[in-house]
């Protein structure tokens, strides 16, 4: 298993900050990812990737197929590519997209968007040339509601069995092909398990959806037959909810990169496969080095868990008067006594695909040696949001 002493032999005489993937760690996540999903086929986030070269190496893998794309325009431009089967899991206005998908046949085979109300679909209808057949895909919330409290992220309306199939019926009305269902339960995949109410929040959820899933599949198949992508889960939630037989595929992205919001959970561990080297650019005291840069913070609440991470060397923290900072970030600890100037930090993001909107590539790793390097998705001049 590589180290930073291997990440910083293969980057050595490299001017920082810049970025890396180990690409043994990436391999040794997409194995075990796949061992949870316990034989579901996984299609993979691409919002916690970015990164067209790591998408099209694990989409190489056994067990991996499909992507599950954030907008529409990313979704043409990775079919363009000759990506296949890519899924928007969240529902566009792009209208110019909308236009290009409806007048490319190849397009229109290979991507589906979500939809998760009839006002999805009169929208769509308004926006779409008329009778435009674009693959759609139900999004159902998957929240545990408990009493009055909902438990889980705040997305779809569309919940029973009886609603999800009146989408179906007036997608299909408009001419909409109706491909599909996801059911993203945040409230298991998302959360750590840091405590035993959370763990039983992921249980009850976990059996409310087993109840409630087939249900809302055999409701919507009912008006337009068998559905090709019955998804749900993430990298939080591979094995618990890839055991559900109603759902063809589950979804996963983070668990390829290992970022730290991914660092407390029970039954598996990522590896770290991407971080950030920052160079020491001063020592305002004995026991404190300032490194260039490195502020990328992660979105959602804002709080501690957003925040990047010192990975090596052990034993910095950042200041909790000026935290992760826009061009420099003051590290606090005994180990900054070790530092020189110009020598590196290593961070890790809290978040899996966020670090590749802040660098233009990453450098590929194997051990110690640098063997390849992949834009990113800025790095080839793309911004989807
Ligand atoms: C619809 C959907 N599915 C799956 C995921 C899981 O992605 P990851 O495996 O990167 O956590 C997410 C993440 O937010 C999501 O929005």
């Amino acid at each position: 298993m590589s180290t930073a002493a291997d990440w910083d032999r293969a980057t050595a005489g490299r001017d920082a900050p810049f970025a890396i993937v180990d690409l043994e760690a990436f391999d040794a996540n997409a194995a075990d990812l796949r061992r949870r999903a316990a034989g579901r086929m996984i299609r993979v986030a691409s919002k916690s990737v970015r990164v067209r070269g790591l998408l099209e190496r694990v989409l190489a893998q056994p067990g991996f197929s499909g992507v599950m794309s954030y907008s529409l325009p990313e979704a043409l431009w990775l079919v363009g590519e000759g990506l296949e089967d890519v899924f928007v899991a969240y529902p566009t206005s792009h209208r110019e997209a909308l236009a290009r998908l409806a007048a490319d046949e190849h397009a229109l085979e290979q991507v589906s968007i979500a939809i998760d109300s009839t006002e999805h679909v009169e929208a769509l209808t308004s926006w779409l040339p008329k009778g435009a057949p674009v693959r759609v895909v139900i999004d159902v919330d998957a929240s545990l509601r408990v009493g009055p409290a909902h438990l889980g992220v705040r997305r779809s309306p569309t919940r029973s069995p009886r609603r999800a199939a009146a989408v179906a019926r007036e997608a299909r009305r408009a001419g909409l092909r109706v491909v599909g269902l996801m059911f993203y339960d945040a409230q298991i995949a998302g959360l750590p398990d840091t405590s035993a109410a959370v763990r039983m929040v992921k249980s009850r959820s976990d059996a409310a959806l087993r109840r409630r899933r087939p249900r809302v599949r055999a409701a919507v198949e009912e008006v337009v037959g068998p559905l090709q992508i019955v998804n749900g889960g993430g990298t939080g939630s591979v094995d618990l909810t890839g055991a559900d037989p109603t759902l063809t595929e589950v979804a996963a992205g983070s668990g390829l990169i290992g970022p730290t919001l991914f660092d407390g959970y029970d039954g598996f561990s990522p590896r770290p496969a991407v971080a950030w080297a920052a160079p020491v650019v001063r020592r305002p005291a004995r026991d404190v080095v300032t490194v260039f840069s490195s502020g990328y913070i992660a979105s959602g609440p804002p709080g501690a868990s957003r925040v990047p991470s010192v990975h090596a060397p052990q034993g910095l923290r950042l200041s909790g008067a000026e935290g992760a900072g826009e061009v420099q970030t003051p590290l606090r600890g005994r180990a900054a006594r070790d530092l020189a100037m110009g020598d590196r930090v290593w961070f890790r993001h809290a978040k899996a695909g966020e670090p590749a909107e802040r660098f233009d590539a990453y450098l590929a790793l194997r051990g110690d040696e640098v063997v390849d390097v992949l834009p990113t998705y800025r790095g080839e001049g793309k911004n989807f949001g």
